[in-house]
């Protein structure tokens, strides 16, 4: 699709990744609505982007997510492409997860997802037009220890772009599945940085997770899977789940420790 003039709602604008894609999008000429849960940053990204909108709200509710929607309808019309970029993230050992963290997480990753995505939906088949693209992790292909409740919700986000790409494939719109690995963002504490460090766990820049989203979307790619190993390892682990299993043992082993960490 080509970005020129659409209409993109854009949510964890704010964030690591949220504020180069907006910039990028809005180099790109596209008219954006951008979303986050913080004011105060999302306010600073949007007032480089002339013409933006800047849409404070709280994905992790029905109404949150109504909101806006209604507020980026107002602002541009119809919605072309819907991003759901917000996520949020914990490392712990899952019997020591924080249990409203658990709600939170899948309320944010997965539920905001889709409740957006219904949101804007009912316009776009009006339409026979637009790209709803999700992004994942690899987590969400291969579950990672200690990531529990982070790698369930990108699971389910995975599931939930695969049924809803089959349901709209006889339509002019396309759902798309972005899966970058480990990202040089805020989203990963100190703790987990220290713990990739450990590992030896591959991480690559925002700028360059951004331009491969851009690219999918340029090219209506179905799914994206970003980084090699990982890639391969995403195909493996459904044919040799126990190999994966095995190769990841010593990795868990080291993580642990940091996963015991406090903040
Ligand atoms: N960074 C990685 O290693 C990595 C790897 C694979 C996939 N991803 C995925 O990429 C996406 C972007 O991640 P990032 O690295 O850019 O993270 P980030 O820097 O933490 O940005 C996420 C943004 O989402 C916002 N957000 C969180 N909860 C929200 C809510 N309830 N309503 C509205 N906005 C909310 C955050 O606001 P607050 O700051 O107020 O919480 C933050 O501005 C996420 O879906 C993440 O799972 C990231």
């Amino acid at each position: 699709m080509n970005i020129r003039d659409k209409h993109i709602l854009l949510t964890g604008a704010a964030g690591g990744m949220g504020r180069i894609l907006a910039a990028e999008l809005h180099a790109r000429g596209a008219r954006l609505s951008l979303i986050d849960a913080n004011a105060e940053a999302l306010q600073q990204v949007a007032g480089e982007l002339d013409g933006t909108a800047a849409i404070v709200g709280d994905l992790s509710t029905i109404d949150g997510c109504s909101a806006v929607a209604a507020g980026a309808a107002e602002a541009h019309g119809p919605v072309d492409v819907l991003i759901n970029l917000a996520g949020m993230m914990s490392f712990r050992c899952y019997e020591e997860e924080d249990p409203a963290m658990i709600e939170r997480i899948v309320q944010v990753n997965l539920l905001g997802a889709m409740q957006l995505t219904r949101a804007v939906l009912p316009d776009m088949i009006g339409r026979n037009q637009g790209r709803i693209v999700n992004v994942g992790s690899i987590f969400g292909s291969i579950a990672f220890a200690y990531f529990t409740a982070y790698s369930a919700s990108k699971f389910g986000l995975r599931g939930f772009s695969e049924a809803l790409r089959r349901e709209l494939n006889d339509t002019g719109i396309r759902v798309m599945y972005v899966a970058p690995r480990a990202v040089k963002t805020p989203l990963n504490t100190g703790r987990i940085m220290r713990m990739g460090e450990a590992t030896k766990m591959n991480m690559d820049e925002p700028e360059y997770v951004v331009r491969k989203i851009i690219r999918a979307i340029d090219n209506d790619r179905r799914e994206v899977y970003i980084g090699f190993p990982e890639s391969l390892f995403v195909g493996i682990n459904v044919l040799l789940p126990r190999l994966v299993d095995r190769a990841l043992a010593a990795q868990n082993r080291i993580a642990r420790t940091f996963a015991r960490e406090e903040d």
